[in-house]
């Protein structure tokens, strides 16, 4: 995979989109990002000592239906790279690493679809480090609030990048999954309610229960109340 580094740039989701005609697999890294994006138009803070990179790969036979493995994939090789530090990462459904309740780490995919198949995706990852998250405290942390030695920025990127290269299965993904079985806040919408989870489809679909009922989710967000203890 072509490797791109950059001291600065706006969001490196958008200076990836240059190598899309190229077709070949690129991941571009930035120091610091001054627009960077989050999922449902958010911004995502990209302060200098973080990790900001994303990974452009294209597909020959990746039916649509099977676009989840891209979100499971990025979310494995964040775990493991924050795994390797010695912390215990879990993922929220579908795409936030958590440490201790708390969001280590953002995934922003992309994908370019047609005639039922994925043909590119770009997979956004921010991942905190040494970067201040002023303001953030309450939800987000980081490596240097966790660790007494934190490593720098560009160790944690090289290991993420050799993660995001090596292959991961579905069940890697399951193992850092661990609210199975609890109750979570479920936003879909408007609507706020309480169920429990109980599977994550292979399609990445959440399977809950609210009230007795079973219901399949697709896109919804979830949180976990203040009855967990992190
Ligand atoms: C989220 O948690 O809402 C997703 C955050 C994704 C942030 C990364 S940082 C690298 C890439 N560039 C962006 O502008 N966003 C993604």
């Amino acid at each position: 995979m072509k490797r791109v580094f950059l001291s600065e740039t706006a969001s490196t989701n958008d200076y990836i989109r240059r190598y899309l005609g190229g077709g070949e697999n690129v991941v571009v890294c930035a120091r610091r990002q001054t627009e960077g994006r989050g999922t449902k138009g958010r911004s995502f803070s990209s302060e200098d000592g973080g990790v900001y990179l994303s990974a452009l790969t294209f597909y020959e036979n990746l039916p649509a239906e099977r676009a989840f493995t891209i979100m499971a994939h990025a979310a494995v090789a964040v775990c493991k790279t924050v795994g390797s530090f010695g912390l215990c990462p879990e993922i929220k459904w579908c795409n936030d690493v958590l440490v201790g309740g708390k969001k280590i780490a953002g995934i922003l995919i992309e994908n370019a679809l047609s005639g039922g198949f994925v043909r590119s995706s770009i997979v956004g990852i921010g991942l905190n480090v040494l970067n201040p998250l002023t303001g953030l405290e309450e939800i987000a942390v980081g490596m240097k609030d966790l660790l007494s030695r934190p490593p720098a920025a560009e160790t944690v990127r090289d290991l993420l990048i050799e993660n995001y290269i090596a292959p991961s299965e579905f069940s890697d993904y399951l193992g850092y999954v661990r609210f199975l079985g609890e109750q979570v806040l479920v936003r879909e919408g408007e609507r706020s309610y309480p169920a429990v989870a109980r599977e994550i489809l292979p399609d990445g679909r959440l399977l809950i229960e609210e009230r007795g009922e079973r219901r399949v989710l697709s896109a919804a967000e979830i949180s976990f109340g203040a009855w967990r203890r992190s």
